[in-house]
Order: structure tokens, then sequence, then C-alpha cells
């Protein structure tokens, strides 16, 4: 069993388009039992919420359902969770990085790594953008949720 956790800045638009994303090419392989997704977000202003309506409309017209998902604060205990610890961005990271117990012999970097081929070291975050954002943030994510299904199994 692998253990995932992307982690953006408020968990509700860019973390939760991967999680949605990637719990999919899971399910669409038959991996289910093989790993456990899931996202939060480093700042608190949205805990409880539903992703963003742009990021949840974005995603259903690819075929993803990310209503169900409930924005959560990562956690020390994540640390301890999780086997890949994925940020968006540099900011994310390094904010996980202070954080990071001596202890965890995870993978904790940039999920775009897993895809350098597209040219982005990070998932630009689309909050105060247009829809073409969250369109860029999906064509991101999906393209590094492939490349790291594949080097995870
Ligand atoms: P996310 O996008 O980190 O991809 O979920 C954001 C959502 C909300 C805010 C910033 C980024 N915010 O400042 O409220």
């Amino acid at each position: 069993m692998k253990k995932i956790l992307f982690v953006c800045l408020g968990n509700i638009c860019r973390s939760p388009t991967a999680d949605g994303v990637l719990r999919k090419l899971v399910a669409d392989s038959g991996l289910e039992k093989r790993m456990l997704i899931d996202s939060a977000g480093t700042g608190d202003w949205h805990i409880g919420r539903a992703p963003d309506s742009r990021t949840i409309k974005a995603a259903a017209r690819r075929g993803y359902d990310l209503s169900v998902l409930r924005a959560r604060l990562v956690t020390q205990d994540d640390f301890d969770e999780f086997d890949y610890i994925l940020a968006m961005d540099k900011s994310n990271l390094a904010h996980l990085q202070k954080m990071k117990p001596a202890h965890f012999a995870g993978h904790l970097g940039l999920f775009m790594d897993f895809a350098p081929h597209m040219g982005y070291s990070e998932v630009p975050d689309p909050y105060h953008g247009d829809e073409d954002d969250f369109e860029r943030v999906l064509d991101l994510v999906e393209e590094a949720a492939q490349h790291l299904l594949k080097k995870i199994v």
C-alpha cells in the first residue's frame, strides 16, 4: 500500500484536483487497494469547505468528481501516515520542509518533478486567475499524475 498526500495553499484548487485525478487513474487501473490518496492545505482559510466551484466545474468537464472532497490543514501526523507528500509549489514545499520530522523516511518534493518535460516546476495557483488557469492546472496535474503512477506501481 502506497499513501500519497497532495499539498497546496488553500486545499480548494490544485491539491484537490491532483487528488481527484490520481484517484480516477488508480480506479481505472484497478489499483484502489494498493493506493491511498488525500490532499491538504498549508493555509487554514477554507477548512471544511468543498473545492472552489471553478475547480469543481473544470474537473467535471474532464470526468473527475471533486464535489465530495473537503479542505483540511496538513498536520504533523501526515508525516507518519504518508509515503509521498507532494507540494504544488515551492512555497508549499518550504512550509512542509519546516514541518518535516527528522524520522520521516518518505518522499517530500514537488509534484511537477514527476513531469519535467512539461516545463513547469510548480502548478501555478489559479485562485486569482481565469478559466484558462484552471484548465492549465488540469493539464499539468493529469500529466504529472500519470507519470507518478507509472513510477510508483
Ligand atoms: P490552492 O489555491 O492553493 O490551489 O487551493 C488557493 C486557494 C485559496 C487561496 C489561495 C490559493 N486563498 O488565498 O484563499
